[in-house]
């Protein structure tokens, strides 16, 4: 149950350790809030400064087109150049890049030299297969080195990647591919999860069925089982490695820093997955000012961010901010309990590692099997923790501060978004804490609580979460719609010219922002976001259903869980087996993480006078509340 709302007294400021205070990267914030607030142009030209540039910008902001604002114009980069090629002309050529384990325990590690040269064959793989500046490939796979070898040789290329999550189905892959128009895809025979395979490849081909524009599909061997390999579409990947094109150089492709970098799908209040789009530049300086300083990364660490390559996380915070920085970074193929519940712990003391961040959802889950999990093991390496997602309830947060950072490590709580590309309300390393409150804006952040007119609402007081200036790292369109992302997000405060996050928050009286939970029709489950619409849609795709509406409902360890509730169509009635069938149908049509954990035949829902479902009522029932206000119902 997230108890975040719940307003800690004077006791429950956690201090940092002094010595967290004296060693971070970090400059002062309020000095540097202030100073950055002054003038955000010149504090994020500063930042960019930090990276190399094939040529220098003209201006940093450009306002005129607004809301379709652009950074660093004129200047030309890539950001694979920034995370791989200026490293391997330094010493840093042989530090680690990337420590590897899969799920059955098997090993792998990539020096910066070794990655380079890994990007680069497959750069020069899919250059020769007529992969272009602007196109997109589309990604899916589980997570293993070569999803960000992939992701780097498009980056490399000027192509635009577009990864879908490995739990996602062949419905969603088909409607991403389409709308995407890519004609590459990228995949695995299977992944390792919970000591089975999960079948991409099996999946990759059902998609391409429903959307054949699919002409190449490159296929990472993992797990070995048998797969339909379709002749003149359908390559190994190792195959393709070892052919004489695939040449350990390669000239990063110059691209300007507005040019795209890579789609990420996801969900908003239609049931239509929005493309959110990313560039080479300005996402560069955001993502690795953010990493540096709220997760402090030094040569010497170990830093392991467990979210997956497919979400925004792992774009940001697994892949580019980390080898910006010339991190060493450690990546988990599979299940945090297999094969028993201590496996995180051990790959912590295995690997030394001295950075986790991780979500709400897994320090909950974890936290049901016990604290002699942990106990087991040496946790002694971890000097920081972070937690992403969906807000940590104050039980889990003094858990995982207790338990896992034995009270040493401070947790960096990180409010963000697909939206933002990086940290937007967020500690640092040195911010006293308050369990369940991500603290206050990142230094040149113009985040505040609004209510409907537009108005701060005073301390204590709910209110829509709105962003009032640019920042390098946002959005920049929905993909094939800019149409819909001004709607989506700056029509509701048009005449401010402010960004609506979706998301309802207060601030305490110490500005400490906590956030509520989205205000929309998008629901949380496990960390994952998932539209209302986009279930309801997928279950009336199914011959029986005529109606349905999606609620999610308060979950003790998945933050959410989904309610669905189905009106069938006359030709049919309810049965259990019928409600195992909608199950399976929304589980291809989106993917496992949107099944409903009930799911109800009913005769009618209740609905405005309009037609609108009230969802809200829908929820009230399901949790046994009171329905509030019903003056508008008509059932
Ligand atoms: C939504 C964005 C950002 C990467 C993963 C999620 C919720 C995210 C927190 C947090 C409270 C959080 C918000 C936000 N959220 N982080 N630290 N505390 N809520 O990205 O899938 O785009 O979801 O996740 O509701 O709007 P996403």
């Amino acid at each position: 149950m997230t108890d975040n709302n719940f307003n800690p007294s004077v006791e429950e400021w956690y201090y940092p350790d002094e010595n967290v205070r004296a060693t971070s990267n970090a400059p002062d914030y309020d000095a540097t809030y202030t100073k950055a607030m002054g003038d955000i142009e010149s504090f994020w030209a500063e930042r960019a400064r930090s990276l190399e540039w094939f040529e220098p910008w003209d201006k940093v902001l450009d306002r005129s087109g607004a809301p379709f604002f652009k950074w660093f114009v004129g200047g030309k980069t890539n950001i694979a150049y920034n995370a791989l090629d200026r490293h391997v002309k330094t010493w840093r050529k042989n530090k680690l890049a990337l420590i590897f384990e899969g799920e059955p325990g098997d090993k792998q590690t990539y020096s910066y030299w070794r990655l380079n040269q890994e990007v680069n064959k497959f750069a020069n793989v899919l250059r020769s297969m007529g992969v272009k500046k602007g196109d997109r490939v589309t990604i899916y796979m589980g997570r293993i080195p070569e999803i960000m070898i992939a992701m780097l040789a498009c980056a490399k290329v000027g192509a635009v990647h577009s990864v879908i999550y490995g739990g996602f189905s062949e419905q969603a892959i088909a409607d991403r591919v389409e709308d995407a128009q890519s004609r590459v895809l990228i995949t695995c025979d299977g992944a390792w999860l919970r000591g089975n395979i999960v079948p991409l490849k099996e999946t990759v081909d059902k998609a391409i069925a429903k959307s054949p524009i699919v002409e190449t599909v490159i296929v990472v061997k993992r797990t070995n089982q048998p797969v339909n390999m379709e002749q003149g579409r359908d390559y190994w990947y190792h195959d393709l490695m070892t052919l004489p094109i695939a040449s350990p150089r390669f000239e990063t492709q110059v691209m300007d820093a507005e040019d795209p970098l890579f789609i990420l799908y996801t969900s908003g209040t239609t049931g239509k997955p929005k493309g959110i789009l990313h560039t080479h530049g300005g996402y560069s300086v955001y993502i690795s000012t953010t990493l540096s300083w709220v997760f402090d990364l030094k040569d010497e660490d170990r830093w392991w961010c467990a979210a997956d390559p497919g979400w925004i996380t792992g774009h940001s915070y697994i892949v580019y901010g980390p080898l910006i920085l010339g991190a060493t970074g450690f990546m988990y193929e599979g299940a945090p309990t297999f094969p028993y519940p201590n496996r995180w712990w051990k790959l912590v003391e295995d690997y030394g590692i001295t950075v986790l961040y991780t979500a709400p959802t897994a320090i909950r889950g974890l936290m049901r099997f016990g604290e002699a999990w942990p106990n087991r093991h040496d946790l002694s390496s971890l000097r920081l923790l972070g937690s992403v997602g969906e807000p940590i309830n104050p039980e889990a947060w003094k858990w995982y501060h207790r338990v896992i950072g034995k009270e040493k490590c401070p947790i960096m709580d990180t409010w963000w978004q697909t939206e933002t590309g990086g940290f937007m309300i967020t500690p640092l390393p040195s911010t006293a804490l308050k369990p369940g409150s991500a603290t206050r804006p990142f230094p040149g952040i113009d985040i505040d609580v609004v209510n409907e007119a537009g108005e701060s609402v005073p301390p204590g007081t709910d209110g829509n979460l709105v962003i009032k200036q640019p920042w390098p790292g946002m959005l920049r369109t929905v993909y094939g719609d800019p149409d819909r992302y001004v709607r989506q997000y700056w029509n509701t405060y048009a005449k401010q010219g402010w960004y609506v996050t979706g998301d309802s928050a207060r601030k305490d009286k110490d500005g400490y922002v906590w956030i509520i939970g989205r205000n929309d029709d998008v629901i949380k489950v496990s960390g994952y976001r998932l539209g209302t619409a986009e279930i309801e849609s997928g279950l009336v795709s199914h011959p029986a259903v005529a109606e349905a509406a999606a609620v999610g409902i308060p979950d003790e360890v998945r933050g959410n869980i989904i309610y669905a509730y189905c009106i069938l169509r006359s030709d049919y009635s309810a049965s259990e087996a019928l409600i195992e069938e909608l199950k399976e149908h929304i589980r291809h049509q989106i993917g496992p993480i949107a099944v409903p954990s009930k799911l109800e035949i009913v005769p009618s829902l209740p609905k405005t006078r309009s037609g609108k479902i009230m969802r809200r009522v829908i929820r009230a029932r399901a949790m046994g509340m009171p329905e509030g206000d019903i003056s508008t119902l008509e059932e």
